[in-house]
């Protein structure tokens, strides 16, 4: 580590803990990991931290749902996420978690220092409570008609067909989306974290105008902030109260007995904290030189622009008021949409980390894409399929990679491995001067962000390189008598025009950077070793494929893999023909399976808590079923030809417990209600199964 050395800790936004990670979040990680390697590669001493955000009322839901604890739950997902970006090579210097003492420690000390602030104020505020699953409902979880549209079946916060956005209590009719049942209203005293103060507002505006903030953050926060003398910020609601999967908020004497818990938001930033602190431990570094506010260390946070609000404005007045530094600068990047479009389960681009690296495809590729796609800005940005194959096979394997495999055969069989005597860093043309005075150009371009020029610039050296190979014709001169030298000359200088093209793609794509170096038999790349050239009479390794191409075969299997197809709650004649036929075809393979296959199914007792019709649906009836202590499901069951509503509230029955959710046209459908009828559920009728009388809710049945 030099003298100059910047120090840098940098951040991505921590992943939420109920949920895989998607190429949607690999845009960030992958463009957090590039700047990151780049930094390093710099000497600069840079540290990359990340967590699990585990808190929350959809982690406690969907831990309650499968069975198990939130801790276990988050555990496995940890296991998980590892996985993912490891697979990826997202090489975080701590990958944590926010349920951590750590994290605890600081979200205390930060809320006990805003309140010696004077800046936390406790509030009664009126809120829906679902009376059976007694628990407050986060808007998400309150559903109902659009005050605005009369859209059925909209989130307690926006509506997702007219785009308004209301208080859930504007809502008509609404309904718990945990229990079914009618939420009423409900008052309890909340925390404020009082944004509205002066104070936060004052700070802010001088924040926003010091930092080198992306123009469209800066204009957004404008937007929020107003102008100065305008008091638009209002007060931000930190607490949450039992049952909540969090901290609980301490009291007067510190005691944690308050029934109150820090909203997620509040400690997931805080999480970053707790994950370098959690890494001084293990490092020996000392976190005071990063947080404390005269820190001359660098602090950048990676985020999507759909959480500036929480990074630019709460995070950064928290910080400030807490007596902590605050962001040097936050990097927001746009959404990934696949071939033009959001990403879709039903279409098969809800692509997983996990089903991409399952399939066989290579994470570097990926890793190339997004680097060529990605600008520094807030823009979306769209992964073509097509685009996709053409370009890395085009760039890295067409134009990068077959400057080592047309050069190193001659150098293995005609020369022993060994380069010429002769290479000075000069080609004679240029070529090779042009390539080492581009790393100031390109290391600005990886410093801004903008790996898209960056690349650009690289792959036009590669042009270059390629374009003098081409002229050369060593696989010409290699057939002349006497050429033995020209030859060595000539694969020589490919091979320097390959390391110095290696070095400046190294950030985005270590794995392959790697083969490469112990191919050119070279140390670990460095930004400075541009400078250099390979010694005289260098011996490089036996030359082995770097990189398969895409073949779009694959991409077809990758985006099968991940359609969900959407089978019929609703069957249109058709498909119900189309079921019947597959149906007949398996007996046809095998009358048997195996205890094991049946054993697949989780059937359930289930109770039929509510119970009501689809606007709009000819034949559907929304179920609330309560599985005892596995929770409630919603299920859209086809059986409104043969039930009223009304008879089949408190019944027992049977459903499929382990049916993947699916996403209806009225809302998300989780499992399935077995029945009995006739092939075509018309002539005899539909007979919704019963248990016999003491069977319980959440029953196995087998
Ligand atoms: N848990 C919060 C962040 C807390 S940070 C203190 C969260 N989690 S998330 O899992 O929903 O998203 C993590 C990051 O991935 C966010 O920065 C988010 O913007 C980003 N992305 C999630 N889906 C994305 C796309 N489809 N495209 C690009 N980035 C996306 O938000
Ligand atoms: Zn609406």
């Amino acid at each position: 580590m030099n003298m100059s050395a910047r120090k840098i800790l940098v951040t991505s936004a921590l992943p939420y803990a109920n949920g895989a990670i998607h190429l949607g979040h690999l845009v960030e990680y992958i463009q957090t990991d590039i700047w990151v390697r780049f930094q390093k590669m710099r000497g600069n001493e840079c540290w990359y931290v990340c967590a699990d955000d585990t808190h929350g009322t959809p982690i406690m839901l969907r831990a309650e749902k499968e069975g198990i604890t939130p801790e276990a739950l988050i555990a496995r997902v940890h296991g998980e996420h590892s996985r993912d970006f490891t697979g990826f090579h997202v090489a975080f210097d701590n990958y944590y978690t926010t349920h951590s003492d750590e994290t605890r420690f600081y979200s205390e000390d930060i809320y006990l220092k805003l309140k010696v602030a004077g800046l936390i104020e406790v509030r009664s505020i009126e809120q829906f409570y679902d009376p059976v699953k007694q628990m407050f409902l986060p808007d998400r979880f309150i559903k109902g008609e659009c005050p605005k549209c009369g859209a059925k079946d909209q989130y307690g916060d926006s509506c997702e067909v007219c785009g308004a956005a209301y208080a859930p209590t504007d809502l008509k009719d609404p309904v718990s989306a945990v229990s079914g049942a009618r939420p009423e209203l409900k008052s309890s005293d909340h925390y404020f974290f009082k944004l509205s103060d002066p104070r936060c507002q004052q700070f802010l505006r001088e924040w926003t105008r010091q930092g080198s903030l992306q123009t469209e953050a800066a204009n957004k926060l404008h937007e929020w902030l107003g102008n100065e003398g305008d008091n638009k910020l209002t007060d931000w609601d930190i607490s949450r109260d039992a049952p909540y999967f969090g901290f609980e908020i301490p009291g007067e004497n510190g005691e944690r007995n308050t029934g109150k818990y820090f909203y997620v938001w509040l400690d997931a930033p805080i999480g970053y904290m707790g994950s370098f602190k959690n890494l001084c431990t293990k490092k020996g570094l000392d976190f005071d030189e990063y947080w404390q506010p005269d820190s001359t260390a660098e602090l950048y946070h990676f985020i999507g622009k759909d959480i500036l609000y929480f990074h630019a404005l709460f995070w950064p007045a928290e910080l400030k008021h807490a007596g902590y530094r605050t962001p040097t600068n936050v990097f927001a990047h746009g959404f990934l949409t696949v071939d033009g479009a959001k990403m879709s389960k039903s279409r098969g681009t809800f692509i997983t980390a996990e089903s991409y690296l399952t399939q066989g495809l290579n994470p570097e590729w990926l890793r190339y894409y997004f680097a060529a796609k990605l600008n520094g800005s807030m823009e979306d940005i769209d992964l073509n399929l097509d685009d996709f194959v053409a370009r890395v096979n085009s760039d890295l394997i067409g134009k990068y990679i077959n400057i080592a495999s047309r050069c190193a055969g001659f150098i293995a069989k005609r020369f022993g491995g060994k380069l010429s005597g002769k290479l000075a860093g000069s080609s004679g043309n240029g070529i090779i001067e042009e390539m080492v005075a581009a790393a100031t150009s390109i290391a600005q371009s990886y410093e801004a962000r903008d790996f898209g020029r960056a690349v650009r610039e690289i792959m036009a050296l590669a042009d270059k390189a390629n374009g003098y190979i081409a002229t050369a014709k060593p696989w010409e001169i290699a057939k002349q008598a006497g050429k033995d030298a020209e030859l060595h000359q000539v694969c020589t200088e490919g091979l320097a025009m390959f390391r110095l093209l290696t070095l400046y793609l190294k950030p985005i794509l270590p794995k392959l950077v790697q083969r490469a170096e112990e191919f050119l038999n070279v140390a670990p790349l460095h930004w400075g070793d541009s400078g250099f050239q390979l010694p005289h009479d260098h011996l490089i390794n036996p030359y082995e494929h770097l990189m398969a191409r895409i073949e779009p075969k694959q991409i077809e299997a990758l985006v099968a893999a991940n359609r969900e197809s959407l089978v019929a709650v609703e069957p249109s004649p058709q498909r119900h023909a189309e079921h019947q036929q597959n149906t007949e075809d398996k007996m046809q393979e095998t009358t048997h399976i195996s205890i094991d296959d049946f054993m697949k199914v989780d059937l359930r007792i289930a109770r039929i808590a509510n119970a009501e019709h689809v606007e709009g649906a000819e034949k559907l009836l929304k179920l609330t079923l309560d599985l005892g202590p596995l929770g409630t499901r919603q299920v859209f069951a086809g059986i409104k030809s043969a039930y009223d509503p009304a008879t089949l509230v408190g019944r027992m029955t049977v459903m499929v417990a382990n049916l993947a959710p699916r996403k209806m046209r009225f809302g998300m459908s989780e499992g399935m209600v077995l029945a009995a009828s006739d092939p075509d559920n018309k002539t005899a009728g539909l007979f919704i199964l019963s248990p016999d009388a003491g069977a319980t809710p959440g029953m196995q049945v087998k």
